[in-house]
């Protein structure tokens, strides 16, 4: 069993999605969350945490400190990092430490409309000043650098005439809450053979899509046993 440690800064939508599946998954769970840590005490993802009975901290330095990181997972003996909303830059020991064992998930398709400063809503704004007609979430292994790492899987999720930015950051959640936590489970089960994974172009050729669908055809991808 791998052992994951989470880091959020914000409502922990994403660590609530990874807590869900794996507890779906159930015994054929091949990793599960044995910390989560906020840069922010009054954090949700801390009290969702809590609730679900994992040890949540928050984070004496609110700049990430190299050695109180390196404490924390040698004490819970993480083997992976998954960052759900966590928006500081991870010192470089740490992401070295995790190389190819942290990931990340953003709310839109990288290379586009990520890097330093691109969070919450200004992502989705920028989409839709961009004219993007698609976006989604990327998951993503963390580097030295915001939201540059290789990535590990894609979803397009269509934006409409209609949308603002709520709109649009509502859509890709659905979609980033069924990616996230299969990816990072794949991967933790060694299952690193499926990446890359994105759907061929083809797949957004019909708009819209609806969230139901992107769901359906997510779980879909990663086979019928994922839940
Ligand atoms: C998500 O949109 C994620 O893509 C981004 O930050 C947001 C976190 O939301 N990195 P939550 O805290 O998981 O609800």
């Amino acid at each position: 069993m791998k052992r994951v440690g989470v880091l959020a800064s914000g409502g922990g939508s994403n660590l609530q999605a990874i807590l869900e599946y794996l507890a779906e998954l159930g015994p054929q769970a091949q990793a599960e969350v044995v910390v989560v840590a906020s840069d922010r005490p009054q954090s949700g993802a801390l009290v969702k945490a809590r609730a679900a009975g994992i040890e949540a901290v928050a984070l004496k330095d609110r700049i990430p400190d190299e050695e109180e990181f390196n404490a924390l997972f040698d004490e819970w003996r993480v083997d992976y990092i998954a960052l759900a909303g966590y928006l500081r830059l991870i010192p470089e020991a740490i992401v070295d430490r995790f190389k190819d064992r942290m990931l990340n998930v953003h709310p839109a398709l990288l290379p586009k409309h990520g890097g330093p400063g691109m969070y919450g809503l200004r992502v989705h704004q920028a989409v839709l000043n961009a004219h993007e007609k698609v976006t989604g979430p990327t998951v993503h292994l963390v580097t030295h650098e915001y939201d540059s790492g290789p990535m590990l899987a894609q979803w397009p999720v269509g934006v409409l005439p209609e949308d603002d930015a709520p709109a649009v950051a509502a859509r890709v959640l659905v979609a980033e809450h069924a990616l996230y936590p299969r990816v990072l489970h794949a991967l933790a089960a060694g299952e690193a053979d499926r990446f890359p994974l994105r759907p061929d172009d083809g797949y957004y050729a019909n708009p819209p899509i609806t969230p139901d669908q992107i769901r359906r055809d997510i779980l879909g991808a990663f086979g019928a046993d994922s839940g």
